[in-house]
């Protein structure tokens, strides 16, 4: 059963689809009050509450309801009418501030979320980055969310999940207008500086995955002044690269889109496909590198990626080391 508050919420979500599809046009309130079987009184209620929550919606005698500015937030309100999943990001979990979404969304994930439940915030208080650092999370400017995954896999092929994101965020983020590139194993970078971070947790016996949580934080309207003395040289956001912001709910609504499909793929042909995606997309290969894995440092030619996402290098004795996790620096640019 649906409580009162969320019946409300579907109607506002409903009359905001209408208007949404209508683009430009008004829609008018007989219409409206026809598709929701309301009154044209119950109409205008709802589009008093949606203007009070930050949309600006035009009313027009004889004419109807036209959308003319959405807030920039990323609630239910915002994301479902713009959300074309079949099961990514249909159950929201939206917080206005958390300490991480990670560790909400494995709390989830233990009392029986299910697959595709995502839970998004405005801003982290203690967000996670890979290897222990930290993820710097201020409020209302970019995007941070965990999705839940029930994915048929054994535990050791978990980790090219971690790929198929940074192929879907690489090319959501090309789309948007910027010159993303992949940083193996998963930074995506601008200009060479870090605007996007993936970080997966796994929930698994030997034999098979409980759960994984894929967590994404990109900084999409981070101004240069956001960032910690420390990042200022090496982190930046779409909207410094385009000069331009970006809205976050159809940013959200676009990136999900890919992420499913990608999922899809991998679920279906295999991790190939997204290895060959991944190669296009990468500054890494070929590069003269300097890796940072868990108790070595490796320096080499980064060449290739194998069929588990592991990095192939080739160091100056001319024998080939496979990388499973850790940091790359690109020590010069390799001469063409
Ligand atoms: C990295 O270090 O590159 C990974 C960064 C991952 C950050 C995201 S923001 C949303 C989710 N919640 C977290 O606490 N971390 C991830």
């Amino acid at each position: 059963m649906e409580t009162a508050d969320e019946l409300e919420q579907s109607n506002e979500e409903l009359i905001l689809s209408f208007l949404t599809e209508g683009g430009d046009e008004f829609i008018s309130g007989a219409a409206l009050s026809d598709k929701l079987g309301l009154s044209r009184t119950a109409v205008w209620k709802h589009v008093e509450a949606l203007r009070k929550h930050g949309y600006r919606i035009d009313a027009a005698p004889a004419r109807g309801y036209r959308l003319v500015e959405v807030p920039d937030r990323l609630t239910n309100l915002e994301l479902a009418p713009l959300l074309a999943t079949r099961e990514l990001g249909r159950v929201m979990h939206y917080e206005e501030s958390l300490p991480s979404t990670n560790a909400r969304a494995y709390e989830l994930a233990n009392e029986g979320a299910f697959h595709g439940e995502v839970v998004v915030t405005e801003e982290q208080t203690a967000g996670k980055g890979r290897r222990g650092r930290v993820w710097v999370s201020p409020p209302g400017k970019n995007l941070y969310f965990s999705a839940i995954l029930r994915p048929e896999l054994p535990p050791q092929r978990a980790p090219e999940l971690t790929l198929v994101a940074a192929v879907a965020l690489c090319e959501t983020l090309r789309e948007a207008g910027a010159k993303a590139m992949i940083k193996w194993p998963n930074d995506v970078q601008i200009d060479g500086r870090k605007v996007a971070g993936i970080l997966t947790e796994l929930s698994a016996d030997t034999e098979r995955v409980h759960f994984v949580v894929l967590g994404v934080g990109v900084n999409l309207n981070s101004a240069a002044g956001d960032f910690p003395p420390e990042l200022a040289e090496l982190a930046t956001s779409v909207a410094i690269s385009r000069g331009q912001p970006v809205p976050r709910a159809l940013f959200a609504a676009a990136l999900w889109t890919r992420l499913e499909q990608w999922l899809d793929t991998h679920a279906e042909e295999g991790f190939e496909p997204v290895r060959t995606a991944w190669k296009s997309m990468a500054s890494t290969i070929g590069q003269d590198v300097l890796v940072r894995a868990e108790q070595r440092e490796l320096r080499g030619v980064a060449e290739d990626i194998d069929a588990s996402g592991a990095l192939i290098l080739r160091t100056p004795d001319g024998k080939t080391e496979r990388v499973l996790a850790g940091d790359v620096e690109q020590v010069r640019p390799r001469k063409a």
